[in-house]
């Protein structure tokens, strides 16, 4: 589905009916614990499943967490957060697989350990089951060749934190089926998120956008010696994104940025060059919030928009554009508009990208 139409499903949130009830989640880390607790709170049953004990009991708690905050805030009753944490159901052992309508991957983005994943679910799962990824940028078609099923292999690409964003890139593989795509968003839609479909390229759709913006903005702040906070402030004033660019950062982590950012260098070359200013980070242990600092230290500090810090926001506007506009040129997305929804839901911008440039070119801006 593209543009208005799915605002329209996007703003109902999880009245459509899927066939999926009962769904793995493979691997309990933070986006895997973060993926569970989003099909939980959509009323599907989970298995998530994780070889390590000690991670699924930190998944459970992450989810128990989530819950939690949102009682303590009273956005959420006690018994509906138990409610949510008590579908999610702790395995080991593939065994747990043989009664699950669709497996989402969300293991460590290598594609060695992604194949041998798929491998097994192919071997363990019912054979009208689907299989999704949650890779960030690396080839569904290449975990479908592992199963004797491509046909029902997908990515479901969710976005970070996977609780609260509301976007899931829906990716076509070469070989994925149009009945398995219709499922893969009639599923999205049911847990109340909003589905855009994405053609295969790597960095799929928000990633090549987003980090294409985020590099040019690391490159544009060394050169001019900005400050970052400073910088941040101005890209929140400057446009529609609720974040700047390095307290972005921290929140996706400079280690996973940094391996979206070099395959992305890898794939389309030197305009998604960041000038070392990641590695340099990660290399000195800096991962961002993760780890308790990365491009700031601990929190983002509060700070007024400067000169040099409106030149880093022009320059991340402006090449988001840039971006976008190849992904709409290559067909990466089936409308202008599916651009728009994805940054809104995906990156929690306030308005849409394209939206925003146009309300800014009508006004002179
Ligand atoms: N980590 C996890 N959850 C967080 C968080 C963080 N750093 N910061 C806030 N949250 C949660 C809050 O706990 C709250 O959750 P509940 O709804 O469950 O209570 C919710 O987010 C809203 O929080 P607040 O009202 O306190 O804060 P806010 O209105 O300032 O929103 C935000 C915070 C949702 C993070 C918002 O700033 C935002 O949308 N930022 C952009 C995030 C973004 O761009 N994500 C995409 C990254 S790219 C990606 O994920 C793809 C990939 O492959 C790497």
């Amino acid at each position: 589905m593209t543009g208005d139409m799915m605002i329209g499903v996007a703003e109902s949130g999880g009245t459509e009916q899927s066939a999926i009830r009962r769904v793995a989640v493979i691997g309990a880390g933070v986006m895997g614990s973060e993926i569970a607790q989003a099909c939980a709170a959509g009323g599907v049953d989970v298995v998530l499943l994780d070889a390590d004990a000690a991670a699924l009991d930190r998944g459970l708690a992450h989810v128990a967490s989530i819950g939690a905050r949102r009682v303590a805030r009273g956005r959420m009753g006690e018994d509906e957060a138990q409610a949510i944490s008590a579908r999610v159901t702790p395995a080991t052992d593939d065994a747990a697989l043989g009664d699950c309508d669709l497996a989402v991957e969300a293991v460590p983005e290598v594609m060695d350990i992604k194949r041998q994943v798929f491998r097994r679910l192919d071997a363990a799962l019912p054979p009208d089951a689907l299989l999704a990824t949650n890779t960030s940028g690396l080839s569904v078609s290449g975990m479908a060749a592992e199963t004797r099923r491509p046909g029902q292999v997908v990515g479901l690409h969710f976005f970070n934190p996977a609780s609260v964003m509301r976007l899931v890139e829906v990716i076509r593989g070469e070989a994925t089926s149009d009945a398995t795509m219709a499922a893969a968003e009639a599923f999205v839609t049911s847990l109340g998120k909003v589905s855009v479909q994405v053609r295969e390229c790597p960095g799929f759709l928000v990633n090549r956008v987003l980090v294409r913006a985020l590099a040019a903005a690391y490159v544009r702040a060394a050169e001019l010696g900005a400050d970052m906070a400073a910088a941040d402030a101005a890209t929140v004033a400057a446009g529609p994104a609720p974040m700047g660019p390095f307290a972005l950062g921290d929140l996706i982590g400079l280690d996973t940025l940094g391996h979206i950012q070099r395959d992305l260098r890898e794939a389309y070359g030197d305009r998604f060059d960041d000038g070392g200013e990641i590695a340099q980070r990660v290399d000195a242990g800096r991962l961002g919030a993760k780890s308790g600092a990365g491009f700031h230290d601990g929190r983002a500090p509060e700070a007024e928009p400067d000169d040099a810090g409106r030149e880093v926001a022009a320059r991340y506007y402006e090449r988001a554009l840039d971006e976008a506009r190849r992904c709409i040129d290559e067909g990466v997305v089936a409308a202008p508009g599916d651009v728009d929804l994805a940054m809104r839901y995906g990156c929690g911008w306030s308005e849409g990208l394209l939206a925003w440039d146009r309300a800014r070119e009508a006004g002179g801006g």
